[in-house]
């Protein structure tokens, strides 16, 4: 998968996975991961679909209608290109965190229902319930950061709700925040997800 990855300071820090929404590409979400840990490795991946020119992660019938076949094709694809970066680049293959905005937090959630160790944990901005009427994998030990907006006219609030609820019960270790805005990313949630990561990841420091 297209993709760059930049080495970090610190090879004790997770690998931060960045993963942006429709349209977007392996730039993006670079100032984010700043912003999360200036000191670790990043791996920034392109999504392999094309949606009339714009990159995405897996193919979708309509507006939040997934196709499921794609999904879990595309889910696997990247769960084994992960497996392969990993080599390559000499990191932890177990400590791989993924960030991702919305069509890229879809695929985040996917790779957690569908793989029990493809991520040690996810911030989440703007996901979805990427798949129904699945038994999810043990999820013990992951932590997960979901920010949603309060007026999301893409993901409903119901719907936040019932993705952490889903993750709940798979016992990964969720916490939830809510913006009062709609489906864009913003400065307040990429703070708190750096608070939450420095609380869950390093301890507070
Ligand atoms: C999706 O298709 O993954 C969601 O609707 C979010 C998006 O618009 O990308």
């Amino acid at each position: 998968m297209k993709h760059i990855f930049q080495k970090g300071k610190d090879s004790s820090r997770p690998t931060l996975l960045l993963l942006h929404g429709t349209g977007g590409n392996e730039l993006d979400l670079l100032p984010l991961a700043g912003m999360i840990d200036d000191r670790a490795s990043i791996l920034s991946v392109r999504g392999n679909v094309l949606e009339n020119g714009m990159p995405r992660f897996f193919r979708r019938l309509a507006e939040g209608v997934f196709d499921i076949e794609d999904l879990i094709y595309r889910t696997k694809e990247l769960n084994d290109f992960l497996d392969e970066a990993a080599q390559k680049y000499e990191f932890d293959r177990n400590a791989i965190l993924a960030i991702g905005y919305s069509n890229g937090a879809n695929i985040a959630a996917s790779l957690l229902f569908h793989y029990q160790n493809a991520l040690s944990g996810a911030i989440l901005h703007h996901p979805m319930v990427p798949r129904r009427g699945i038994d999810l994998p043990d999820l013990s030990g992951k932590a997960v950061f979901i920010s949603a907006g309060t007026n999301d006219p893409i993901c409903p609030q119901e719907e936040s709700i019932e993705l952490e609820s889903l993750l709940t019960q798979a016992n990964a270790k969720v916490e939830m925040h809510w913006e009062n805005r709609g489906h864009q990313l913003t400065i307040d949630e990429v703070n708190a997800a750096a608070a939450w990561y420095k609380e869950t990841y390093l301890g507070g420091k």
